[in-house]
Order: structure tokens, then C-alpha cells, then sequence
């Protein structure tokens, strides 16, 4: 990247332009709001509280020319094995194109309209009833177990919507091999009336697999008989071999492809949850959503593509401001784990530091990614936001109706958006220390103490946000709002010249987890390679766990 031609404009326009503050800017240029901002899919996005101009823009996009982004994309669309390192395709966008979508392969179609019709069936028989357990009762609890990719988006997205469609079905979610998630999930249940889906792309994944056959167990103690399991296990997974082995009938089994990676899968089998909880039609709008925005991707030209713009924001703020975190910040409750499914979006994908050829980078790719849910985060961690030596970029993510259900509410929506409204022009605004000490003045405060107050009172401001902004938090508009980010994701891995679809990093902690379980429980000693530090804490653990007092 940083020998593009692009790359070296952009440095001497920053060099240029970037004293001006985004206060002057939002001074001198009235069209601001205009100029930076674009709608797509029923969304808006705002991007003119950063600290760049249309000039700033014109060069990102020439940098996303000359470095392939439209190649790139197309590869990725056209099924080309792009992640280069697992010789697979990110085929993603292929999960909600529709049976008559041209550009995907006729048998991928055929694959996934088949997973599609068999979740329509199954989703229907769990909800209204016809699936019995193995006493003839219905389903009333569904238990989804799962990890990462594999639980990050369903969760967050049957929180989301957890308005619509619900019947009785209670669905809950076990991700942490920490017993505590499984106990508390099962606890008080009938396990004749429930039902547990076991997700895992690959079925080896360690934690989902003990979870698994903990909650297996679980079952069979509670008296559900071995050859009725299959009414009380399914699966979704690309591995029939060890779907089988585990005991689920792959008749009961919801196929994944290697050609999805576990951030990109809500709209395959692993949605299952929130086709269970809010029904095979919401989940479906949610593909239309996902859709809408993967044609848009695909046909807008860069300058009017909004997952195109909001990477190009990124790399400004990452690469030439040095910005080296991006808060999330929604505000709706609903949306509270979005923070964390963005999180491995954009950290699993864009963690690295080596490029396609394995080249070391000179330069830094995925910001650090966190936030919660507004208003809640004012009260924890806004001060560092507004205050701190440290600027961090932020996504204020806000909806602009209510649910038609809280019509009543409509003081609280009121308040929650004024609250990210003002959060946002504070961030740019800023407060010099002039304007604190005429402040205090007018207020009564003499001089003397004026002056000793107002420097705690300034607000460096200058610091960039982006406000997405969603009519309503339905499956539609959420579907594009998370199909936004998937591709935000891949057009930021192709500028920095990254596979943004392997995630080699999380393997070998994996790898030494299996042998100090071993040391843990004393059954091997040990090795060459283990320092001393991990020798200890294993000495402390082993004396504290047997010692009760
Ligand atoms: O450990 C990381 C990871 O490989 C993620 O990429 C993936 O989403 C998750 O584990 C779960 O994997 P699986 O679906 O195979 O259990």
C-alpha cells in the first residue's frame, strides 16, 4: 500500500491540510452534511465528522483504484479461491442471493435453497409444535451451543429482534467452556422439552465439543432414553463424519460449506436460532437486508458505495491519523452485542501482520475494537473518549423509530438520540480553554478560580465518528447494517493487500491448551519449552484447587 502513488498524495494532503480542524470545516463548508454523507439500503451514513474533506475522499479513492478493490470484490463475488492460505472461497454473499441469483454456481444455489427449504421445515415443526421430544411433548427450549463465528451473530442478532415472531420458544445460547454458561442455560429446564443445537463448522472445536457432550449427558441423566437423543440433538456443521460419531443422525444435520468462514455465517444454518425464535420469515428479511446491500456493493460506483466510503474513513483514521481503535457505539439496547460480533468481524479478519505473499507490513491493519450500547457507555468510558491523549475513532450506530410496541416510550427514544446526537458533536466541537474560562465567568466564578478549574473543563475535540443512522431495527435494515460492515471488512484486507478470511492466530493457543490440560491434571510433565511462569501458576492451581479452606 504504502507504495502506491495514492499512498504518497494522501501523506502530502494530510502534510497540507491537516491542521484545519473538522470545527472550521463544519464552519467553512455548509454542504458539509451533504457532501459526506449517502444513503443505501435504508441506511445513512454519516461520515463528515472526521477530520477529512471531499479533497481527502477523492485521493482514498484512488488509493482503493490502484490497489484492486473492484478486482478484488469481483473475485470474491465470482467465487475465486481469494483465501489463499486454506485454498478456499469467501462465498459468503452466495447464502442470500436468492435461487435465482445468476453469478453463483447452479449447484451452490441448489445447495443452499436446500439447507433454506430444510430450516423452513424444521424451524415450523419446532414452533408450532409438531416437534415432539421423546416423551411426546413439544419443544419448549431450544439450547444452542456454538462458539465465535458460530455464536456471535446469532446471539446478538435474536437479541435484535427479539421483537418479532416470538412464540413460546425460549432460545438460549452456551458459548464458554466455563460450565457456569451451560449450568445456568439448562438450569430449571425439562430436558424432554428441550432441544440443543450443536453448531460448529468444523465439530472439533473443544469448547463446543465438551459443551456438547456435558450437556449430552445432561440429557441422558435427566432421563431422556439414548435412542431418543436425535429428537433432542441437531447439528449444523460441514463435518457429517464427526456429526455422526458424536451420535446426532445427519438426517438431523444442517450442512455448512468451507467456503463460509464463522464471522461471515448468520445467513447460513447457523441463523438457526433466530429462525427458531422469531420464524423462517424474519430470518429471510434478514437475507433480503444482507442482499440489498451486497447488490449495492457490488453495482455503486466506489464514490456512492457506502461499505466502500466507510473502509476508506478507516484507513484514514488507522493509517494516516494513527488511530489505532474504533469504538462501537449503539444506541439501542437491542443492539448490545454488536460491539462483540463486530469484534471478531474485524479483528479475526483483519489481524494481521503479514500480507498475501507473507511479507511483513509496515504499516498497522484491524483498529482494536470495542463499545456497548449507548446511553450506558456515557456513564464508563466516554471520559477517556472526550478527554484522554489518546483520540479513538468511534461508529455511533442509532435507529430512528421506536418499536411499535413501546409507542409509549417515545420520551426514551427521544432522550437516546439526543444523547448520541450530542455525543458525536462534542466529540468533533471540542471546548478551547477560552471558551471554558468565558463560560465559568458568565456563570459567577471569579478569575482566579476560573483559571484553576478550566483547564479539566477543556475538550480537545477534533476527534472522528461515523453515525450510522437506521429507520428501525428490523431484520431488513439489520441484515444490511451487518452485510455494511462484512464488506467495509474486505475492502480494508484488499487495500492493505491481506487474506482477511484465515485466522491462523487463534490456532495454536488451541494447540498448547490441549497439553496443559494434561499438565493440569498431572498425567504428563513438563516440557522443554514451558517457561516458568506457566510452571508456576500450574503449581499454584494444582495446591489451590485442593485446598477448600
Ligand atoms: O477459534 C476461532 C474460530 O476458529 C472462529 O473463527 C470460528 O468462528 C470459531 O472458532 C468456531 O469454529 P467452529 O464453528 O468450527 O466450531
Amino acid at each position: 500500500m504504502i507504495d502506491s502513488s495514492a499512498w504518497q498524495d494522501l501523506l502530502a494532503h494530510h502534510a497540507q491540510t491537516g491542521h484545519q480542524t473538522m470545527r472550521t470545516r463544519f464552519a467553512d463548508e455548509p454542504e458539509r452534511f451533504q457532501a459526506l454523507s449517502l444513503q443505501a439500503c435504508g441506511l445513512l451514513l454519516d461520515y463528515s465528522k472526521n477530520c477529512l474533506g471531499s479533497d481527502t475522499v477523492a485521493l482514498l479513492l484512488q488509493l482503493a483504484r490502484e490497489r484492486g478493490v473492484e478486482a478484488r470484490r469481483d473475485a470474491m463475488f465470482a467465487g475465486d479461491l481469494i483465501n489463499g492460505t486454506e485454498q478456499r472461497a469467501a462465498l459468503h454473499t452466495a447464502l442470500r442471493a436468492g435461487e435465482d441469483a445468476r453469478w453463483v454456481d447452479p449447484e451452490i444455489s441448489q445447495a443452499v435453497a436446500d439447507v433454506l427449504r430444510r430450516m423452513t421445515i424444521f424451524s415450523a415443526e419446532v414452533r408450532n409444535g409438531s416437534w415432539k421430544g421423546h416423551d411426546g411433548r413439544a419443544i419448549r427450549t431450544v439450547v444452542y451451543i456454538g462458539i465465535g463465528g458460530s455464536d456471535l451473530g446469532p446471539r446478538m442478532a435474536c437479541d435484535a429482534l427479539s421483537g418479532y415472531g416470538r412464540t413460546g420458544l425460549d432460545v438460549r445460547f452456551v458459548a464458554n467452556v466455563d460450565a457456569h454458561e451451560l449450568l445456568a442455560a439448562v438450569e430449571g429446564l425439562d430436558a424432554a422439552t428441550t432441544l440443543f443445537i450443536v453448531a460448529s463448522k468444523t465439530f472439533t472445536t473443544a469448547e463446543t465439543m465438551l459443551n456438547a457432550r456435558s450437556a449430552r449427558d445432561w440429557c441422558l441423566a435427566a432421563g431422556v432414553p439414548e435412542a431418543a437423543l436425535r429428537r433432542h440433538f441437531v447439528a449444523v456443521s460441514c463435518n457429517e463424519t464427526a456429526v455422526r460419531e458424536f451420535g446426532i443422525d445427519p438426517l438431523n444435520m444442517f450442512p455448512l460449506w468451507d467456503w463460509v468462514g464463522g464471522r461471515y455465517s448468520l445467513c447460513s444454518a447457523i441463523g438457526l436460532p433466530l429462525a427458531l425464535q422469531s420464524g423462517m420469515e424474519v430470518f429471510l428479511d434478514l437475507h433480503a437486508g444482507a442482499r440489498a446491500m451486497d447488490q449495492h456493493f457490488r453495482e455503486a460506483p466506489l464514490q456512492a458505495n457506502m461499505p466502500v466510503l466507510l473502509a476508506l474513513v478507516g484507513i484514514w483514521n488507522i493509517n494516516i491519523l494513527n488511530i489505532p481503535t474504533l469504538s462501537i457505539a449503539p444506541y439501542h439496547h437491542l443492539l448490545s452485542r454488536l460491539p462483540l460480533h463486530l469484534q471478531q468481524l474485524e479483528m479475526e479478519s483483519n489481524g494481521k501482520s503479514v500480507n498475501e505473499q507473507g511479507q511483513r507490513l509496515a504499516y498497522s491493519c484491524a483498529p482494536v475494537i470495542w463499545g456497548q450500547a449507548g446511553s450506558n457507555g456515557q456513564h464508563a468510558y466516554f471520559q477517556w473518549l472526550h478527554q484522554s491523549r489518546d483520540p479513538a475513532a468511534v461508529d455511533f450506530i442509532a435507529v430512528a423509530q421506536t418499536s411499535p410496541a413501546h409507542a409509549s416510550a417515545a420520551g426514551h427514544q427521544r432522550a437516546l438520540l439526543a444523547n448520541c446526537l450530542a455525543q458525536s458533536e462534542a466529540l468533533m466541537r471540542g471546548k478551547t480553554l477560552e471558551e471554558v474560562n468565558a463560560e465559568l465567568c458568565a456563570g459567577g466564578m471569579s478569575a482566579n478560580e476560573a483559571d484553576g478549574l478550566a483547564p479539566h473543563k477543556v475538550f480537545p475535540g477534533n476527534r472522528p465518528s461515523n453515525t450510522l443512522l437506521m429507520p428501525r431495527l428490523d431484520a431488513y435494515h439489520l441484515g444490511a447494517l451487518l452485510t455494511l460492515y462484512e464488506h467495509k471488512v474486505m475492502v480494508q484486507g484488499a487495500i492493505w493487500g491481506i487474506n482477511s478470511f484465515d485466522q491462523w492466530g487463534v490456532e495454536w493457543g488451541k494447540s498448547i491448551a490441549r497439553t496443559l490440560e494434561q499438565r493440569l491434571d498431572g498425567t504428563t510433565g513438563r516440557s522443554a519449552t514451558e517457561s516458568s511462569s506457566t510452571s508456576g501458576l500450574i503449581a499454584a492451581i494444582r495446591d489451590l484447587s485442593q485446598s477448600r479452606g
